[in-house]
C-alpha cells in the first residue's frame, strides 16, 4: 500500500484549519519575522529559495545545450552530459549510481542523386537496411502513396512519396505491395530539417525522409530526367544509454519513504535541447545542491535519465530496477521536463498527470505555491509523454512539471527544433521552477 499523504501537507492543512493565515514569504532573500517562527513551513521554504541560484541553473543549461549541444540517445554527447551530471552529484556528496542499459537500434544512411548531389535525409528507426553498397534505382513519383497511385511502373524503383493524408507506414506498405525497392518521403510543409518519422517496427523497405524543397528538387532533377538515386540505410546496433541516480537516505530511519525527482538529459537529433530538457536537468541539479545537507527523514533520489526522446527508455529502466519493497515505499515523483522556456505565451506551469487527477505531488506543489507565492498559475492537466508515465505505471504518484500556454496547452514553437536554444530560456522562470519544486520537495522529505 502506498501512503498518499505527506507530513508537510498535514501540517499546512492543520494550520489552515486552525485559522492561521500564511503570509507569502519575502523574496528578498530575507526571512521575515513571521517566516522565521519555529514550526512555520515558510521558514523551511526560505531555506530553499534563498539558496536556489538562477545563475548556476542557467550556466548548466548553457553547458548542456551550447557547449555539448544535441544529446541524442546513445551518442558521445549524451554520455558527456551523463558524465557532467555524475561528477556534479558526487561533488555534492551524494551516493551516485550509473545505470547503463541498451537502447533499440537507430538508423543512419546516405542519399545522393546520379548528378552527384547529396540530399539531406533522416532515416527512421524501423526502416529496413540496404545492401552495403546502397541501392541505386530510378525514382517513381507516387504522389501521396495511396494504392491507386502505384502502377506497374513502380516495380524495382524507389517510390518518392509526399507526406500527408495518411500514415507513413501505409505509404511504405503500399510501395512494397507495388514492388518498389525503397521509399523516400518528402515533407508537405517547410521545416528546417528532414522529418523525424515514426514508421513502426520492421518496415518492409528501406526508408528516408527529406525536406519539402528536396522532394521538389528530386521531382525536377531526377524523375523528369530519368536519373537515379543511391540510397543507403544501415542500423547502428548495440548502443547504450545511461541513467545517473543520486541517493540520499535519512540517518536513523529504517525503510524510509522514497521520493524520486527525475529529469531527462537527452535531446532529439539536431536540437540543442535547451528547453527540452537542459532546463529540467539543470534545475533538478540545483535542487540537489541546495538539499544536499539539510536534515531529512525520507529518502530522496535524483534520477537523471537518458533516452527519454526515443520512448521514455531510461526512466522505464530505472523504475524496472526498483524492488517491490522500494516501489511500495515510493510516495512521489517530481518530473521536471521543460520548466524554463522564455516563450511569452507559456505563462502557466502545468502539472501533467497521466490520469488528469490530483495526487500527493500536485498537492505538495499547490501547498508550496500558496506559501511562497509562485507567480505563475499552476494547472492540473492530463498528459503523458514524459518520464512520469513510468512512475505512474508502477503505482507511484507522479507529476510532470512543464511550462505551457494556458487554454491551448501549447508548447513553445521551438520544441524539438534546432531553435530550441538558450536564447529562448528564461532565467526568472528557471528560478521559479526551482523554488516551487524545491520547496514542495523539501516540505515532503524534511525532518520535522
Ligand atoms: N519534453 C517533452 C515533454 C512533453 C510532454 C512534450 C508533453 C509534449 C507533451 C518530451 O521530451 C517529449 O518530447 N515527449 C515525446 C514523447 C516521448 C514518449 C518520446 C512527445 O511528446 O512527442
Ligand atoms: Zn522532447
Amino acid at each position: 500500500m502506498k501512503k498518499s499523504r505527506f507530513a508537510g501537507l498535514t501540517l499546512s492543512a492543520a494550520l489552515m484549519l486552525s485559522g492561521v493565515v500564511m503570509m507569502p514569504a519575502d523574496f528578498g532573500g530575507q526571512v521575515t519575522a513571521e517566516a522565521a517562527k519555529p514550526g512555520n513551513p515558510a521558514a523551511f521554504d526560505q531555506k530553499v529559495i534563498s539558496r536556489i541560484d538562477a545563475d548556476r541553473i542557467y550556466a548548466d543549461v548553457h553547458h548542456l545545450s551550447e557547449t555539448i549541444g544535441p544529446r541524442v540517445a546513445g551518442t558521445a554527447e549524451e554520455r558527456e552530459a551523463a558524465a557532467l551530471i555524475r561528477e556534479r552529484l558526487e561533488s555534492y556528496g551524494y551516493e551516485v549510481e550509473v545505470q547503463e542499459f541498451s537502447i533499440p537500434d537507430t538508423m543512419t544512411g546516405h542519399l545522393a542523386t546520379s548528378n552527384g548531389d547529396e540530399v539531406e535525409a533522416s532515416f527512421p528507426s524501423g526502416s529496413a537496411e540496404t545492401p552495403e553498397e546502397g541501392l541505386t534505382a530510378p525514382l517513381y513519383d507516387a504522389g501521396l502513396g495511396s494504392p491507386a497511385e502505384f502502377t506497374a511502373e513502380a516495380e524495382g524503383k524507389i517510390a518518392l512519396i509526399s507526406r500527408g493524408g495518411f500514415a507513413f507506414r501505409e505509404k511504405i506498405d503500399n510501395a512494397a505491395a507495388a514492388g518498389a525497392v525503397g521509399v523516400i518521403i518528402y515533407d508537405n510543409s517547410e521545416a528546417s530539417g528532414p522529418p523525424n518519422m515514426s514508421i513502426g517496427e520492421d518496415a518492409p523497405l528501406p526508408v528516408a525522409g527529406i525536406k519539402k524543397v528536396s522532394g521538389e528538387a528530386l521531382l525536377e532533377d531526377v524523375v523528369s530526367t530519368g536519373g537515379t538515386v543511391t540510397l543507403k540505410v544501415d542500423a547502428i546496433t548495440g548502443q547504450t544509454s545511461q541513467n545517473i541516480i543520486a541517493t540520499r537516505a535519512p540517518k536513523h530511519v529504517s525503510n524510509p519513504d522514497i521520493v524520486h525527482v527525475s529529469a531527462h538529459f537527452d535531446s532529439v537529433p539536431l536540437a540543442p535541447g535547451a528547453s527540452d530538457n537542459a532546463t529540467g536537468t539543470a534545475t533538478a541539479l540545483e535542487i540537489a545542491r541546495v538539499l544536499k545537507s539539510y536534515p531529512i527523514d525520507k529518502e530522496v533520489r535524483f534520477a537523471f535519465v537518458g533516452a527519454e526522446e526515443i520512448g521514455l527508455v531510461g526512466s522505464a529502466h530505472y523504475v524496472s530496477t526498483l524492488t517491490e519493497d522500494e516501489v511500495s515505499r515510493s510516495i512521489g515523483n517530481f518530473n521536471m521536463d521543460m520548466v524554463g522556456t522564455a516563450w511569452e505565451n507559456a505563462t502557466a506551469i502545468f502539472m501533467n498527470t497521466l490520469d488528469g487527477q490530483p495526487n500527493a505531488v500536485t498537492e505538495a506543489a499547490l501547498a508550496a505555491q500558496d506559501r511562497i507565492g509562485t507567480p505563475s498559475e499552476l494547472i492540473l492537466y492530463q498528459r503523458g509523454a514524459s518520464d512520469h508515465v513510468n512512475f505512474h505505471e508502477a503505482g507511484i504518484p507522479a507529476v510532470n512539471f512543464i511550462r505551457r500556454e494556458p487554454g491551448t496547452a501549447a508548447l513553445e514553437p521551438y520544441y524539438h527544433t534546432p531553435q530550441d536554444t538558450i536564447e529562448h530560456v528564461s532565467k526568472e522562470r528557471l528560478k521559479e521552477a526551482g523554488d516551487l519544486v524545491g520547496s514542495a520537495l523539501y516540505s515532503v522529505i524534511r525532518k520535522n
